[in-house]
């Protein structure tokens, strides 16, 4: 299975040794000391961070590590305290999320932000928000927003057909399971043909009849040519289809490097059982794989 399953992975992404902050061949994002307090809280820490271009990325790290406030971050939902960061050599800072979608950088929700009072197919146009169509100018030209909202409407069913939602478009979003919204949430985010695609924990509250095809359509993003950078706590995810691992803990960045090694580096193994030892063990299955590795 493995020499199947390894042909998709991408290597040869960092010059230099892999450790925190270094440097990418080909940088889709660079983040320069990025701060976020919460009170007394500092919740991201990060001093240089680079993701690298047509690669799959998994941001991994204990609850509470600053994962997805970095996320928000560097999408314009949240800002910092101080830092800079840059998405394809374009400075990000203050830009508003709405603008950042635009510029080819998309995200979706830990928790899944699919409007459950609109029909699949409406949520899906909904992920066209902000193009020629939704100006003023344009929606005073009926047929020119006619001709728009029929193209949305058909790249819609396109992308819902390709993630087995096509036959749901007119169910309403609430009645899909957990793992259909998830993949709701990802057809939605590629209506705007994004560069780089950011997913808050995609595998979380999905069924494992699910899982096989969430992995596939991961995969398939970057044979397209995008950019993946996800959160994830499901380790047999972030081995499967992970080219390169950034790990966080305590706000900062802590390891990084390609998955078979950087999962077996010691401050990833505390950093994991530091904060889960004596929590809930049964929710973080795959992360327990790490264990026995550290032993041998
Ligand atoms: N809006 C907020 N106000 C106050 N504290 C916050 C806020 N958002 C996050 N935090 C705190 O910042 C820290 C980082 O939280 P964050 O949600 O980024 O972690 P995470 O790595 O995504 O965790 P998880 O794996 O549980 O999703 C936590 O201590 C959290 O309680
Ligand atoms: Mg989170």
């Amino acid at each position: 299975m493995s020499s199947n399953e390894q042909s998709h992975k991408t290597t040869g992404l960092h010059i230099g040794d892999a450790v925190p902050g270094c440097s990418k061949k080909d940088p889709m994002l660079v983040i320069d000391h990025v701060k976020k307090t919460f009170g007394g809280l500092t919740a991201v820490d990060v001093e240089h961070l680079e993701i690298p271009k047509n690669a799959i990325t998994a941001l991994i790290g204990p609850n509470g590590a600053g994962k997805t406030t970095l996320f928000n971050l560097l999408t314009g939902f949240d800002n910092p305290d101080t830092g800079t960061w840059s998405f394809e050599g374009t400075s990000l800072a203050g830009v508003p999320s709405f603008k950042v979608a635009q510029l080819g950088q998309v995200r979706t929700f830990q928790l899944t932000k699919a409007l459950s009072l609109l029909t699949v197919l409406e949520n899906m146009k909904l992920g066209a928000k902000g193009q020629k169509g939704e100006s003023l100018l344009s929606a005073l030209i009926p047929g020119r927003w006619r001709k728009q909202d029929s193209e949305i409407e058909v790249k819609a069913m396109e992308l819902l057909a390709r993630f087995k939602l096509d036959t749901k478009k007119d169910d309403f979003a609430a009645s899909l399971s957990g793992g259909q919204r998830k993949l709701l949430e990802m057809a939605r985010a590629l209506m705007t043909d994004p560069v780089l695609v950011m997913l808050d924990e995609p595998m979380a509250g999905v069924n494992p009849a699910l899982t096989q095809s969430l992995l596939d359509h991961v995969i398939n993003l970057k044979k397209e040519g995008m950019t993946v950078l996800f959160v994830e706590h499901d380790m047999h995810m972030v081995r499967h289809i992970a080219d390169w691992v950034v790990v966080m803990a305590e706000g900062k960045v802590v390891a990084e490097g390609p998955p078979e090694t950087v999962m077996k580096e010691q401050a990833v193994i505390d950093a994991y059982l530091g904060s889960h030892q004596d929590t809930d063990l049964g929710v973080v299955t795959g992360r327990i794989d790490i264990i026995p590795e550290e032993g041998k």
